[in-house]
């Protein structure tokens, strides 16, 4: 089910609140998130495991709001971390470090030493050197470090080069062929004990085939592994699982969920998934103001309030975001336009050849905008960072300020 629709007013609501009436209250850009969606999309991932033993690992990277991890955490879920950044955002919301996958190729000592401190679940090793700075810090530290190794198992996951991570050429994770003898050598550590196997291969995956070929290659290793003595208590099955933007058709939860139990079924291993962007894109909007429109000499621009350091995606992966006028009431003439921001750069642009009703003033509203949006934002050309808002029903709650003029330069020193 759908919290973010357009109601028979024709007014785009998340929940029972018009986007329009908050972007007069709140200003604009401005990024709304649905409570309510959001544990769907939780509820989907935990209904469709529960048979098995099971921890769901949301991937912080995808939206790190501290609301949004609270809320996650008071459901019981994990959390995918890459930072000790994303693990201190963890605690202060109140999840569980005993819960949390350390992904990410480059842990400094620093973060290793703090993860150690916090306990966390898991270490997801990405190359042999990580795998010996780790066992000397245990060892300095007199505890063992729980690890799995990412491996890489060398699949095309059909999606954009830039989100794809399993393939030989990418940085990440140990290649399957190598992490054979890697594991070997791992379970003669001191520091370590070895307890999981891991593996990501990408992102906004619309197919399944990828994650099987996936699959196959590591249960094959898990299988080798065994033969040697090296039993794993958990299989990690990364994040991935693509979401309707436009006219994609990607797996169910419950499908993907379905075939990996089968590949899972007779073996004792617990299921760890880290999803991101299917919890959260669609249970959230970017809404933006339209400041001018202008007749270009080959295309109409509408320029609006929001940016490319709001919402990177199509600037950076050419991603099609759907965008809609949020009252479908105003009689304005349709016309195309190219939607774009105030940044000087020729890439700012949020959407290209739309067809809108729209004049200025109104509010357009960018859908799917929950993911990687505001969690890839940043100040360029000195634009204060958009408000975020979460509704539950009929009520708001603020879940991050409006950041003002002088948090710009907050951390800066004049000579
Ligand atoms: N686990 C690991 C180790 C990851 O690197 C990622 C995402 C995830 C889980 C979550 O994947 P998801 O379920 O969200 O696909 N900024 C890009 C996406 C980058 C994904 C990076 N890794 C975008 O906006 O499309």
């Amino acid at each position: 089910m759908s919290f973010i629709s357009t109601k028979s007013n024709g007014l785009v609501s998340v929940e029972d609140l018009a986007v329009k009436e908050l972007a007069q209250k709140y200003g604009t850009p401005l990024y709304i998130y649905s409570k309510a969606q959001l544990e769907e999309h939780l509820n989907a991932y935990n209904a469709a495991s529960s048979d098995v033993e099971h921890l769901v690992c949301y991937a912080v990277k995808a939206n790190s709001n501290i609301a949004i991890l609270q809320l996650m955490a008071s459901l019981g879920t994990g959390f995918d971390i890459v930072s000790g950044g994303e693990l201190a955002r963890v605690i202060e919301a109140g999840g569980d470090p005993k819960k949390v996958v350390y992904s990410g190729v480059a842990k400094t000592f620093s973060e290793i030493e703090y993860a150690l401190d916090q306990q966390i679940l898991c270490f997801n090793v990405e190359s042999p050197a990580e795998l010996e700075r780790i066992n000397s810090i245990a060892i300095s530290k007199k505890v063992k470090a729980p690890i799995s190794i990412r491996v890489n198992p060398d699949v095309d996951a059909g999606t954009h080069p830039y989100i794809s991570t399993g393939l030989k050429n990418n940085k990440f994770g140990v290649p399957v062929e190598t992490a054979f003898e890697l594991y070997k050598h791992a379970a003669t550590l001191e520091g370590v004990k070895v307890i999981g196997i891991d593996c990501h291969i990408g992102s906004q995956l619309t197919s399944l085939t990828p994650f099987v070929d996936a699959l196959d290659r590591i249960l094959a290793l898990v299988d080798r592994l065994a033969a040697e003595g090296i039993q794993l208590e958990h299989i990690d099955i990364g994040g991935g699982l693509g979401v309707v933007y436009k006219d994609e058709v990607p797996p169910a939860v419950s499908d993907y969920l379905k075939v990996v139990k089968s590949k899972l079924a007779g073996r004792k291993l617990k299921l760890i998934c880290e999803p991101g962007r299917s919890m959260v894109a669609n249970a959230g909007v970017l809404v933006t103001r339209c400041e001018y429109l202008k007749q270009g000499e080959v295309c109409n621009f509408c320029i609006v309030d929001a940016a490319m350091n709001d919402m990177i995606r199509p600037s950076l992966y050419s991603a099609w975001m759907r965008i809609e006028e949020a009252d479908h009431n105003l009689d304005r003439p349709e016309n195309v336009y190219n939607v774009v921001g105030p940044i000087c750069e020729t890439g700012d642009f949020l959407g290209k050849e739309r067809s809108l009703k729209v004049q200025e003033g109104d509010f357009l509203v960018m859908h799917g905008a929950g993911a990687y949006g505001f969690a890839m934002s940043s100040n360029y050309n000195s634009r204060p960072r958009a408000a975020e808002l979460m509704v539950e029903g009929g009520k708001v709650h603020v879940i991050r300020d409006r950041e003002s003029v002088s948090d710009l330069w907050r951390n800066e020193h004049k000579l």
